[in-house]
């Protein structure tokens, strides 16, 4: 089949790869000259797990091209993937202009019958503004061409994209025509072979399930962070508890981990935008709305832990951490929303200077941290110990769980280790000789 990816993006390069993986014909339409220059070379500019050799692949078999040229694109193509951002405005709403702007161009430039499908995470109605948009672009013209607009929204990880993409837990269809259900069918046949993980249903209530998919998982997170937050006053270990309550398979095990609180492009904004949705509907979503504060200070909480664990040593001001990981979590080096640039915004404002080490995440945070002098990013682990005062860990790379503790201790001018994610066992730290703390058990 012949399809259109609009927006090279992690969302829209992932679909792209995997689905001429699978023997479409994609092409795939950036209008970031630099981007489609990278790709066209053979290098991806985002950093995916498997995706760079994916492309490359497609790319030399011909079945994977790259332009800025919408109209070349779209020759010949049945579907028109809408993979562009959606980022937050002020207010915590969704901006669409990217989704709009991509709209009234495939309003301009198609030539033949198409269907449009908004991939990009939008607010209930996106469908209908994109329907109508085409349609005045095409009637503006003169132009009397058939199309349809599809919501199938994306539940990629970032880290996992490919995965997800190859073996979907579900693929959700909204659309209110048989054909284009059959189409997209036909489509994702390859990823969805079972019939049942390709679920139809309305447009809208396809647009609402990706935001109540991902603010569902923000709450399971919010949820146990706050069981965190009592288990350490009142001297229970969070970490029995999880699995006391996921051993309940109406509970399970899953995306109930303690941590610093979530972060990345996904769930801050959607929860975000739900909340937004629902105001503007005139109803008050209590729940997420508990959802992002819980959030908000859980992001807030290591900073204000070490800083009362300095408390009494004269604060934090002119002393130095050591910062594992900078990345929103694992496997990316995706920054946005990341707990760390909380971390290092509380505490460098008290004065704190800070010494971090991210495998993937480095140039991103240098960007984003430019400009604050008590920061420093190191291309070693080990580097980042030393002469400081304490040790934090703050993203879950693999690297961190089995490290040197020996090295690190004689690294630090003390054994003290703040833990985000709760890589260690608390016995064997103590052991080992590390006042340790940890996410969800007292002191
Ligand atoms: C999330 C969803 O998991 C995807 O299904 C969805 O498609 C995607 O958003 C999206 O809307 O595009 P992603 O943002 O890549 O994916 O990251 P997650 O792995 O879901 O993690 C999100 C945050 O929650 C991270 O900060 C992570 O550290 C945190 N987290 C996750 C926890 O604190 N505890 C957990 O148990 C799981």
């Amino acid at each position: 089949m012949k399809v259109c990816i609009v927006g090279t993006g992690y969302v829209g390069l992932v679909s792209a790869a995997c689905f001429a993986e699978m023997g479409n014909d994609v092409r795939c339409v950036d209008v970031n000259p630099e981007v489609v220059a990278t790709l066209r070379a053979g290098k991806v500019h985002i950093y995916e797990p498997g995706l760079e050799t994916l492309v490359q692949r497609n790319y030399a078999d011909g079945r994977l091209t790259f332009t800025t040229n919408l109209a070349e694109g779209l020759a010949g193509a049945q579907f028109a993937f809408i993979t562009v951002g959606t980022p937050s405005r002020d207010d915590g709403s969704c901006d669409l202009c990217f989704v709009e702007e991509v709209a009234r161009q495939i309003g301009r430039h198609m030539q033949a019958p198409l269907i449009v499908v908004d991939k990009s995470t939008v607010p209930v109605g996106t469908a209908d503004r994109v329907r109508s948009l085409i349609a005045e672009e095409l009637a503006s013209r003169g132009a009397d061409i058939a199309f349809d607009v599809v919501s199938n929204p994306e539940f990629l990880k970032e880290g996992d994209a490919v995965s997800d993409f190859m073996k979907p837990d579900r693929v959700i269809v909204g659309t209110d025509s048989e054909r284009t259900a059959e189409k997209l069918k036909e489509l994702y046949a390859p990823f969805a072979r079972s019939r049942d993980k390709l679920i139809v249903m309305s447009i809208r209530s396809a647009e609402m399930t990706k935001y109540a998919a991902n603010c569902m998982l923000a709450t399971k997170i919010s949820f146990i962070n706050e069981i965190a937050g009592i288990c350490e006053k009142v001297g229970a270990d969070v970490r029995d508890v999880r699995v006391g309550i996921g051993s309940d398979h109406r509970i399970g095990y899953h995306f109930i981990y303690p941590g610093v609180g979530y972060g990345g492009s996904c769930f801050p904004k959607d929860v975000k935008a739900l909340i937004h949705t629902a105001h503007d509907a005139d109803f008050k979503p209590e729940l997420l709305e508990a959802v992002e504060s819980v959030n908000a200070r859980q992001k807030r909480s290591m900073a204000k832990r070490i800083a009362a664990y300095f408390e009494p040593q004269g604060g934090v001001a002119g002393k130095t951490l050591a910062l594992w990981g900078l990345a929103f979590k694992a496997n990316t080096d995706d920054m946005r929303e990341a707990a760390s640039l909380s971390v290092i915004e509380e505490l460098t404002a008290l004065g704190m200077r800070v010494r971090a080490y991210d495998p993937v995440a480095a140039d991103n945070a240098r960007r984003l941290l430019e400009g604050n002098d008590l920061v420093e990013i190191v291309g070693d682990q080990y580097a980042a110990c030393e002469g400081a005062q304490a040790l934090l860990v703050i993203t879950e790379w693999n690297q961190f769980r089995n490290p040197d503790f020996d090295r690190v201790k004689a690294s630090l001018t003390a054994p003290i280790l703040f833990d985000g994610r709760n890589l260690y066992a608390p016995r064997n730290m103590a052991e080992a000789g590390f006042a340790y703390f940890c996410v969800g058990r007292k002191d």
